[in-house]
């Protein structure tokens, strides 16, 4: 196998550590050469089309600006080679569809970068929740992000290019996962506003969305980082989830050992070493990745119908 990164900054320099530690990483590609310096031994480039066609990798790690994942994603399905995007998917029903129908003529994979699927406390409350019907949950996002921040990339706070804000960025991860548990609702009540970044960011800090199967708080005006909370109602059960911890009625339940070790900032988790370790293992095996495009599209549709919805019910 011969990997590339599209993409180096945050996120994309995590990606390439764990590739070039499994000995897989052949190329990266980023528009900002300072970004490639590091890259020493390596092939890189500033043209991620020049990269896939003079590398012809096996995969991609697409780790880009929000807007750019769909022309990427496509680009490289449509050569054979596989794909693991950063979340999210896309931000367009147009981009959505072009990658879902490339995904389909392709003969490669296509991954999705959702790693808190693999978290412990995930792992243990899907298999806790099997045969049990969920009731109701909620999901609290309430993190802190400043004018610095948003200032620290151009494409950050912009509706052509991030796609939105706390939803699409943040809270992407917490909605899929109260999706992933409880089930993808059938309709999505959304109100947006903006608590502590307006004039600064043209897009929301704060969301409120409302399903047929639960409700999502989140919000980048929080003073500092709180953990990520879910909490789900199970017939007489009530299931609280956060980073590391599952309590059922109160009572802490054993998830076993973090066997990865948690890489970059505090609120990536633990789960891209678990994630990137199970896409290779699959692809090796020929097997499906469980994270394909049809799961990734699932958030997706969820925000782009909650940045519609204005107080209003948008079906799904
Ligand atoms: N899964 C997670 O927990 C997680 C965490 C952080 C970021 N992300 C996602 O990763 C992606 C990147 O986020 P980030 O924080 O690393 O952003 P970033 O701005 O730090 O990095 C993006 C990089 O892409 C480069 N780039 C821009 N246009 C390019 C192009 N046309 N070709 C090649 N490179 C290009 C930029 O120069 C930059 O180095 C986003 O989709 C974000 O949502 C996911």
């Amino acid at each position: 196998m011969r990997s590339a990164v599209i993409g180096v900054g945050n996120i994309g320099t995590l990606h390439a550590s764990i590739l070039s530690r499994c000995g897989l990483l052949c190329a990266v590609c980023d528009t900002d050469e300072k970004k490639l310096g590091v890259y020493k031994d390596l092939p890189v480039y500033t043209d991620y089309k020049k990269m896939i066609d003079e590398q012809k990798p096996d995969s991609v790690h697409i780790c880009t600006p929000h807007y750019l994942h769909a022309e990427m994603t496509v680009y490289a399905l449509n050569r054979g080679v596989n794909v693991l995007c950063e979340k999210p998917l896309c931000i367009s029903y147009d981009q959505l569809e072009s990658v879902l129908e490339a995904e389909k003529r392709s003969s490669a994979a296509l991954g999705v970068c959702l790693q808190n699927r693999y978290n412990r406390e995930t792992v243990f409350v899907k298999k806790y929740l099997e045969g049990r019907k969920t009731d109701f949950a909620t999901g609290v996002v309430a993190w802190h992000r400043t004018a610095e921040y948003y200032a620290s990339g151009e494409w950050r706070g912009k509706w052509a290019t991030e796609g939105g804000g706390v939803l699409i960025n943040q809270a992407l991860h917490t909605l899929d996962l109260l999706g992933y548990l409880c089930g993808t609702p059938s309709y999505v009540c959304s109100t947006l506003g903006n608590l502590s970044l307006r004039g600064v960011i043209e897009v929301e800090d704060t969301a409120t969305v409302a399903t047929d199967r639960f409700t999502l708080f989140a919000t980048n005006s929080a003073l500092t980082d709180m953990p990520v909370e879910i909490s789900i109602r199970t017939g007489r059960d009530l299931i609280k989830m956060m980073p590391g911890t599952v309590l059922v009625n109160g009572e802490a339940q054993d998830i076993g050992e973090e066997k990865f070790i948690p890489l970059g900032k505090e609120c990536y988790g633990s789960g891209h070493g678990a994630l990137i370790a199970d896409f290779y293992d699959r692809l090796g095996k020929g097997e499906k990745f469980p994270i394909d495009g049809a799961e990734g599209a699932s958030s997706v549709r969820m925000i782009l119908a909650a940045y519609k919805s204005g107080g209003e019910k948008v079906k799904l």
